[in-house]
């Protein structure tokens, strides 16, 4: 099967199932709804849907807990809805990727009910199991195998009676990790790949991919290691590269398909041993996580303000790193981190940040992907008391911070600043009492309350309004579509020390881009760097309705953005 890395070229739009449409009236998104929706994606200019789990699920991790990997979640449809939604998509020439997690299952998965039965049935190595330290229940003053945190749940191991034994979980408890190293489960893995691409999903979106071969001497970790004890036991180990081969020749070869993994930690060195091209390439492309202000999943924790140098460094680095051998993900939202607006941008200049944002990064060399509702500009929600969050990991910090003492106030305010509710509440379609998220005549209450703005901030009020983001997404994603330069050129980098500024050239394919970011609310200069002639180029872009220029350069209002084409004659 020749593969025709038509990833290149597209733009994907991050479905969470859970919270994008309702179409049935229950108060929680579902497949019926995404099927109104199809045009509206389309009408983006994307050319495909990543969805978040759609499968069977009790929803501890909101469908990252897989109980059922063949079948559809119920409350989302089943398989037959699901036909019509990839057959609708395909229809409107946008690409299907599933969510693909194979690190852990649900523990209401059957395999793991049975392999926790007993110590000898069909399943029993399908985990990682192990004796205690010390043998018997905890009660009994039995401890874990070793040290490890997981990043959701306290330690990274649960006693099971029934085998007087251990899992392990790096996630919560109702996650237990599979054991890639027994054969079985890697064919099982393959079975599922086959399945989904069989009915006509495009590829897959690899959780945590890099997780799945841990050490097998499970070590101790280093007791002074302050959260994540032991992922340097489990993350990029021994077998990975092997296990994803064998799952690259034997299922991803036949398919013309593509694959992005999440990959926590990781630098762009490691992430050619991934993703490089030739025949053992083994993934399209990673998520990483450095330009979003974390080295990994859950940092948002960390109180620090934004920092436009170290986000460009960390960009630059991944633009110039995979230049000549890899493909990049771009991404600046999605389901695990809070609104990319109040975090990166200004709810104040809300349109104007979402815009220069944008241009941040849909002109970059790589696949962009765009979550529900960054088009419209959604922002953060406030939570009045923790115990409003839905979310497993945010219970799990804010356990943590109570144990070191954090006043209540402070639990509440990181919270408010780090959980990933922000991202998970109901997309605003309209002005009305549920945003126009539940429909049918079901008359459900929003499963998560819907965000108050909402009454301003949505899809059927960027619509009317010709300078909203949601236009100015349109335009740019349109045009990045466009422009050969952006998928061929090299990239290169203006006042990188700037702390107001983000400046970059793309340039090849017989045209050059020029791409101009403010990301302060203060008057900022830029003036042209040589061989950029503004007058003589075409303004694509720009977030504000007039561009002056004075001599070869420019003022930028609060957050203004602009883009400038130039096609070489030759
Ligand atoms: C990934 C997912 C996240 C999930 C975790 C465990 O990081 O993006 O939502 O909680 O893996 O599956
Ligand atoms: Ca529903």
């Amino acid at each position: 099967m020749q593969h025709t890395q038509w990833y290149k070229d597209a733009v994907f739009y991050q479905i969470w199932p859970r919270s994008f449409c309702d179409g049935n009236g229950d108060g929680i998104g579902d497949l019926w709804g995404v099927l109104t929706k199809l045009d509206y994606i389309a009408s983006l200019g994307v050319t495909g849907i990543w969805f978040s789990p759609l499968y069977p699920s009790p929803q501890a991790d909101f469908g990252y807990d897989i109980a059922n990997y063949y079948d559809i979640n119920p409350e989302y449809g089943d398989l037959d809805l699901f036909r019509q939604v990839l057959d609708g998509a395909h229809k409107r020439g946008l690409r299907v990727i599933m969510d693909l997690v194979v690190n852990h299952t649900s523990d209401e998965c059957d395999w793991f009910k049975q392999s926790r039965s007993s110590r000898d049935n069909a399943f029993a190595d399908w985990y990682i199991w192990r004796d205690g330290k010390t043998p018997g229940a905890p009660e009994d003053g039995g401890t874990p195998p070793n040290n490890w945190d997981s990043l959701f749940e306290g330690g990274a191991w649960e006693y099971e009676p029934a085998r007087n034994q251990w899992y392990l979980h790096i996630f919560a408890k109702k996650q237990p990790d599979l054991n890639m190293d027994n054969p079985q489960v890697r064919s099982e893995v393959e079975r599922i790949m086959r399945f989904w691409l069989d009915i006509g999903v495009d590829g897959f979106r690899e959780d945590v991919i890099t997780f799945i071969s841990k050490d097998p001497a499970l070590p101790d970790d280093s007791p002074l290691i302050p959260a994540a004890r032991g992922m340097k036991f489990y993350n990029h180990g021994p077998h990975v590269h092997e296990y994803l081969q064998q799952f690259r020749h034997n299922v991803l070869d036949h398919y013309d398909c593509m694959t992005v993994g999440e990959a926590p930690v990781i630098s762009p060195e490691q992430a050619l041993e991934y993703c490089a091209e030739g025949p053992n390439q083994e993934l399209n492309m990673v998520f990483t996580f450095e330009h979003m202000g974390a080295d990994c999943m859950f940092t948002d924790w960390v109180p620090r303000p934004f920092d436009l140098r170290a986000y460009k460094q960390a960009v630059g680095a991944w633009q110039t790193g995979l230049a000549a051998h890899a493909w990049n993900s771009l991404y600046l939202e999605n389901h695990d981190h809070p609104r990319i607006i109040s975090r990166y941008g200004s709810e104040q200049y809300r349109v104007e940040s979402g815009k220069s944002l944008a241009c941040s990064y849909l002109f970059l060399r790589g696949t962009p992907f765009v979550y529900q509702g960054q088009e419209i500009g959604m922002t953060n929600t406030h939570l009045e008391s923790v115990e409003e969050s839905a979310d497993v990991s945010t219970f799990n910090q804010v356990r943590r911070l109570r144990e070191l003492g954090v006043p209540e106030s402070v639990c509440l305010d990181l919270t408010n600043r780090a959980t990933r509710d922000h991202a998970r509440t109901p997309m605003q379609w309209d002005a009305g009492p549920s945003a126009g998220f539940v429909g049918g005549d079901g008359g459900g209450i929003p499963w998560y309350p819907v965000n108050p703005n909402h009454v301003d901030i949505n899809v059927a009020a960027a619509d009317r309004d010709p300078d909203s983001l949601l236009a100015f997404y349109r335009k740019a994603i349109e045009l990045r579509r466009k422009l050969p330069v952006v998928r061929e050129g090299s990239y290169r980098e203006f006042k990188r020390a700037s702390n107001a500024l983000y400046a970059y050239a793309r340039e090849g394919a017989g045209q050059r881009l020029l791409v101009v970011c403010s990301f302060t609310e203060e008057i900022a200069y830029f003036s042209a760097p040589a061989g950029f002639d503004l007058a003589a180029g075409e303004l694509c872009l720009c977030g504000y309705p007039d561009a002056p220029l004075e001599d070869n350069a420019f003022f930028l209002r609060p957050y203004e953005c602009r883009v400038y084409l130039w096609n070489d004659e030759s």
